[in-house]
């Protein structure tokens, strides 16, 4: 069922002002397939989730983030916070800020930032925090040879395996754009969001925050690390957040057991099952 991501050939079309915008968001009014629709996760119904309340993290290989138990998302709300297109000068900041409210975030990591801040990647790491690929330079996969997509994604995967031991655990492609045959190439899940805040676009603390409040259990949401204003908006989403009982989560565990090859906009709730 991986057609079911409609939106993705909807941004060939916007390519070009994506690209000259820099950031890593589809621009929403050239995007409506997804802002207003909630895209499930294409997880081929044979996957079991959470038969019990508590769960162990999946951290295969690591030596170095702390053993924590996370909480099973088809019992209680849990939410995937996400942060592309960094590391940046204001990824310290923001780990402080997630550690502050016990927080596991999701960084989809661009691999010439890798290159700049090793050390951020492995602080994200030993935080306990998911990495994943975003491509080396941010450029349109579906503008590319499968082959040429190939080599950028594994170029990344050696940038980032180079800074912290092991590769990404996902791949999340520039404006959510990935040919199907790449799709399916893939050795790892492809996370995708159904909460857009339009941080990179506004630039604007509480427009962020308010965008934020869109998420419903399950919801993955999309951030950037390398704009200020986003930091700065990241305490009150936590919080208003926390006062409604969510749990914050990578994007593995909100899904439970993402398959490779699929695109995920979402993932488990409480009575999902
Ligand atoms: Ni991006």
């Amino acid at each position: 069922m991986t057609s079911r991501f409609a939106p993705v050939h909807l941004v060939i079309g916007t390519a070009l002002v994506l690209a000259l915008a820099g950031c890593g968001a589809p621009l929403s009014e050239n995007w409506s397939g997804y802002k207003h629709t909630v895209v499930p996760p294409e997880d081929g119904g044979s996957a079991p989730v959470g038969s019990a309340n508590l769960q162990p993290s999946q951290e295969p290989g690591s030596g170095t983030a702390p053993a924590r138990v996370a909480p099973d998302c088809s019992a209680v709300k849990c939410v995937a916070l996400t942060f592309d297109d960094g590391p940046g000068i204001y990824t310290p900041e923001l780990l402080k800020i997630l550690d502050d409210y016990d927080a596991k975030a999701t960084f989809f990591l661009i691999g010439e930032n890798v290159a700049k801040h090793p050390q951020t990647v492995k602080d994200e790491v030993a935080a306990g925090h998911e990495i994943g690929n975003h491509t080396w330079s941010h450029k349109d996969l579906t503008k590319m040879s499968v082959s040429a997509a190939q080599r950028d994604l594994k170029k990344t995967d050696d940038a980032i395996e180079k800074a912290i031991g092991e590769k990404p655990t996902l791949v999340r492609p520039p404006f959510g754009a990935i040919p199907p045959s790449l799709k399916k190439a893939l050795a790892v899940p492809i996370a995708l969001w159904n909460v857009d805040t339009l941080d990179w676009k506004t630039r604007d603390t509480k427009k962020t925050i308010n965008n934020a409040e869109q998420t419903t259990p399950g919801s993955i949401v999309l951030m950037h690390d390398i704009h200020e204003s986003t930091i700065k908006a990241v305490p009150s989403i936590l919080k208003d957040l926390k006062a409604q009982d969510y749990h914050f989560v990578t994007v593995t565990e909100l899904i439970g057991h993402p398959n490779p090859g699929i695109g995920y906009g979402m993932g488990q709730y409480p009575g999902k099952k």
